[in-house]
């Protein structure tokens, strides 16, 4: 999904994450906390989702917004933990969104990163781990012809949800 953050002074940067998981609570990712777009969520804890599916039901677009929150050290061990070893390692290794002098330095810390936790389980990084973005704000856009799209957006205001159509 693309996540859109901003900073404190409104400058905006949009990335692909990985969708982790959805529950009642909100949408799940999982980054590195030292990252640029977690400085910009530590200033400005908001951010927008969006999602393209071309091929379902002639286009579907599904945006969502709200704020964001970390996710809980148990949920981000348990994910950790479930990941493949190379990137357990690449998630030491990695420290992202920093500069990288020359490609040669990040596969020097890898190498590192396997020495270091060689025979043993590799424990997740402090500055690794999920954040959920709680939705307030959800719509789901269905292509139609001509332009005529469907738009339903939800919203909600302390808790509670209407739903209204916006032109196309
Ligand atoms: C298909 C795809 C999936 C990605 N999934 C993640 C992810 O789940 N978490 C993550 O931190 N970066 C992911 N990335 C890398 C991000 O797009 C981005 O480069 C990185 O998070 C650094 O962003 P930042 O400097 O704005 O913090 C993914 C990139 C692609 C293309």
């Amino acid at each position: 999904m693309t996540l859109a953050t901003a900073d404190a002074d409104g400058r905006l940067s949009a990335r692909i994450v990985l969708l982790k998981a959805v529950d009642d609570r909100g949408f799940v990712f999982f980054t590195n906390y030292a990252s640029a777009k977690a400085g910009q969520l530590a200033a400005h804890p908001r951010a927008a989702l969006c999602f393209l599916w071309k091929a379902l039901r002639d286009v579907v677009q599904v945006r969502i917004e709200g704020v964001v929150e970390k996710a809980g050290a148990e949920e981000s061990d348990a994910y950790f933990a479930s990941r493949p070893r190379a990137s357990q390692i690449g998630a030491w290794a990695s420290l992202q969104s920093q500069t990288l002098p020359e490609r040669s330095m990040l596969d020097t810390r890898v190498a590192e990163m396997e020495r270091r936790f060689a025979g043993a389980e590799v424990p997740r990084p402090v500055d690794w781990g999920g954040y959920r973005l709680v939705p307030d704000m959800i719509e789901l856009w269905f292509g139609q012809r001509a332009r005529l799209h469907d738009r339903e957006r939800y919203e909600s205001v302390g808790g509670q949800w209407t739903k209204r159509l916006l032109y196309p």
